[in-house]
């Protein structure tokens, strides 16, 4: 059935404008508009299904840092995440107890929700208070809290998700999903190899993906991130990008290459599919086939404070007596740099630690504007519990600056990463994509099933 034009506009109104800015009779119009245009059947199954063969359950953590989480916000993404088995954690930083309430957590110890995610995946939903230190609290009062029982992968996001000024959906999902796949294959590599069988083994994509420290950054707006391999993964060193800056294609040496004006040189054109191009990575998806040519910018709703995200005076109230901005930063250096000096990086796997390359080249090589990443319990276990727990009260202190904040998304990628990228693990990401093409744009922030349960959890939040 088409969509009538002015139906249409006001539905790409309520798509693109920040739900805060609607009013309510917009917002009245637009969900009549979805009732009208999508009377395709109400799938409550994840867009890209779920991932098949499945890891045992808990063997995934993903970790989500939220404000208040909010459910209009997170539900969208999280729905369609497709990691089956996996245990999803959000963190909240309000003592707001109607969030416990309205996801059925019954108390605010940790036991899973009422509310049931596709794949088996469980949801917990949690407070983490004081409100102090953003995602680098949340992410490392968690490795704190599990760092005895670490899971096999972890996966560190925000609340909002695939769809940032930091990321696009497209990757973010094929990443994750790719990640997923790899850890399942690299699971039965060792299990054959623990069996005496299979010894010479040249790992496949999804394994070589599922053994890096992965970035779920892309897209990036940030000054310093131009150019090609900017776009892609948020750095924009010339060492690590495969990617010629003037057409953004990259050269391979490949004798399968026999025909096409380039025989013996694999030629990979990075926007091929409208990968890594806003328009298609953020398309908006429907179930079935339907989507609709508008790209989502974010997902909100309208208890979110994403207006007032960089507002950081409810957390560090201005007149307050604190460190400056420098001795903040100064203190984080001095605790990473003990530790390093003091050996105790590397937990029990030393031959890591001697690989590990210095900080300043694996700065210089890559920058992650945001701590959101894909990573193993292995690079984890690089560190002690010990520092952990020092990270995260200094994340926490409330004399400190808002430095603190960067905790993670500052020396994170130098703590976990066991070396530094080179062009081949850049092309990996690029392999993944390829291979998962057909995961591709933002899952639509209105979904009627999603709107029904969201319903249902406001209903028993407000009594
Ligand atoms: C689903 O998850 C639960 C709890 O995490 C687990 O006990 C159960 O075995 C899982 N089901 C399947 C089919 O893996
Ligand atoms: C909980 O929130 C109230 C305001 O809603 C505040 O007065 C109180 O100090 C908070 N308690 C904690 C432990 O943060
Ligand atoms: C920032 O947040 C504080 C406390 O929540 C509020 O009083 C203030 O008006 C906000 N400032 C702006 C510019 O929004």
């Amino acid at each position: 059935m088409p969509v009538q034009p002015k139906l249409l506009s006001l539905f790409l109104a309520a798509l693109l404008a920040p739900s805060s800015s609607l009013t309510s009779a917009q917002q009245t119009a637009s969900s009549l508009v979805i009732d009208t245009s999508t009377p395709a059947p109400i799938a409550a199954d994840p867009i890209w299904g779920c991932e098949a063969p499945a890891l045992p359950p808990g063997a995934v953590h993903v970790v989500v840092s939220s404000y208040n989480a909010e459910p209009e916000q997170l539900l969208p993404w999280l729905w369609h995440l497709g990691l089956t088995n996996a245990i999803v954690y959000v963190y909240y930083r309000t003592n707001d107890t109607s969030i416990p309430a309205m996801y059925g957590s019954g108390d605010v110890s940790g036991t899973a929700t009422a509310l049931q995610l596709p794949c088996n995946m469980t949801l917990r939903v949690l407070p983490l208070l004081p409100n102090k230190g953003r995602e680098a609290a949340v992410f490392l009062h968690h490795l704190v809290t599990h760092y005895q029982a670490l899971p096999a992968a972890l996966m560190l996001a925000h609340d909002h998700g695939p769809a940032s000024r930091h990321s696009l959906c497209g990757p973010f999902y094929r990443r994750a999903r790719g990640y997923y796949r790899g850890l399942w294959e690299r699971e039965q590599v060792e299990a054959g190899a623990e069996g005496g069988r299979r010894k010479e083994h040249e790992p496949s994509v999804f394994e070589r993906f599922a053994s890096m420290m992965v970035t779920l950054s892309s897209g990036c707006s940030e000054s310093w991130a131009r150019g090609c391999c900017a776009t892609f993964v948020c750095s924009s060193s010339p060492q690590i990008c495969p990617f010629a800056p003037e057409d953004c294609t990259a050269s391979q040496r490949d004798p399968r290459v026999t025909e096409g004006p380039t025989p013996g040189v694999r030629q990979t054109y990075m926007h091929v599919d409208g990968f890594y191009d806003v328009r298609h990575e953020n398309k908006v998806v429907v179930a079935g086939e339907a989507s609709y040519p508008v790209a989502l910018l974010r997902y909100t709703g309208a208890a979110h404070r994403s207006a007032g995200m960089w507002n950081i005076s409810t957390e560090y109230p201005p007149g307050e007596q604190r460190a400056s901005r420098e001795e903040t930063a100064q203190l984080l250096q001095s605790l990473i740099s003990r530790y390093r000096r003091s050996g105790k990086a590397g937990g029990g796997s030393g031959s890591l630690s001697r690989r590990r390359a210095s900080p300043r080249r694996l700065h210089h090589a890559f920058k992650s504007c945001c701590g959101s990443f894909l990573m193993r319990r292995e690079q984890v276990l690089r560190w002690p519990v010990e520092m952990y727990g020092e990270m995260l009260a200094y994340s926490m202190d409330p004399k400190l600056d808002y430095e603190a904040t960067k905790a993670v998304s500052g020396p994170g990628w130098y703590l976990w990463t066991d070396r530094d990228y080179d062009r081949r693990d850049v092309m990996t990401y690029m392999q993944v994509d390829v291979r998962l093409k057909s995961i591709q744009g933002c899952p639509s922030q209105r979904q009627p099933h999603l709107q029904r349960i969201i319903a249902d959890m406001r209903g028993r939040a407000a009594g």
